[in-house]
């Protein structure tokens, strides 16, 4: 965006705003230096793996190379624990306050929405900072310290057996929880305004509310610098980067 100014129509929708839901991506945190997944200098265009990344990644190779999937998940999980929330995660956090029903989809796993204070965010594809024994399944948080240098899979302290990341993997369902929860938020009349930020947009659960949105008649905010698949379902399209525009949201959200 050449000026930083949100479009007169939608500072109007804002100020009777009382419901918003915020679908995030991977460039919500690129402000807080995370890498992005996709285009130049993202975590698929990994030195090492290049695009077989994402079969790094994937339940076919943690079941038979736990320790290249782990070094994979690592990358960007060493980047998340040097990371701190930037100004579109603290934005959403005074939307929350600002509005009667507020809920964060988020596809991110660095954990920097709740970092930020945010309190209803329904992390679909899991968090880095948590783990389950593949042996005995103990569930447990994991130190953001064991990710620095990490280059093996690390053990159970109950039973020594293999530890997964709680992330979804490709090849894997969804958690069970985060679904109902989204079902809960997603499957019927949704919020008055509906923000769709960072995200390439790759995943149908993630397109649906953009496409539900324009269903039901509500406004829909694409912010994000790069148009992408679904730009033209949104009523808003604002391209800048999700710390310059949240912050202006969230500022007509207050009064
Ligand atoms: P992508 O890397 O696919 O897309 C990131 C998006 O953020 C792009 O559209 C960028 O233009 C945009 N972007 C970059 N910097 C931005 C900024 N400062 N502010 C706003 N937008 C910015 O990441 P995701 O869409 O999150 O899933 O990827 C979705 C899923 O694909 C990930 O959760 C992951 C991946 O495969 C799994 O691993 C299951």
């Amino acid at each position: 965006m050449a000026s930083l100014a949100l479009p007169d129509a939608l500072i109007e929708t804002l100020r009777s705003t009382r419901s918003v839901a915020a679908v995030t991506g991977a460039g919500i945190s690129a402000e807080s230096g995370i890498q992005t997944y996709r285009g130049s200098g993202g975590l698929y265009d990994d030195p090492v793996e290049g695009d077989r990344t994402m079969e790094a990644l994937s339940a076919p190779t943690i079941a038979t190379d736990p320790d290249r999937t782990w070094r994979a998940i690592s990358r960007m999980a060493e980047q998340a624990c040097h990371a701190t929330p930037n100004a579109g995660h603290e934005a959403l956090v005074e939307i929350e306050r600002s509005v009667d029903d507020f809920v964060i989809l988020t596809q991110n796993v660095d954990g920097l929405h709740r970092a930020a204070g945010s309190q209803n965010v329904i992390e679909v594809h899991g968090t880095v900072f948590h783990t389950t024994c593949m042996s005995c399944s103990d569930s447990r948080p994991f130190e953001r310290n064991r990710y620095l240098g990490l280059a093996v899979a690390p053990r159970c302290e109950e039973c020594d057996g293999i530890l997964r990341p709680d992330v979804v993997l490709f090849g894997e369902f969804l958690p069970v929880e985060a679904s109902r929860r989204m079902q809960a938020e997603f499957d019927h009349e949704l919020p008055d305004v509906v923000l769709g930020i960072g995200t390439s947009s790759m995943f149908p659960y993630i397109v649906a509310p953009v496409l539900r949105a324009a269903q039901q008649g509500k406004v829909s905010v694409e912010i994000n610098p790069e148009e992408t698949d679904v730009s033209a379902a949104y009523t808003h399209v604002l391209r800048g980067t999700a710390g310059e525009v949240l912050p202006l949201i969230a500022e007509v959200l207050a009064k």
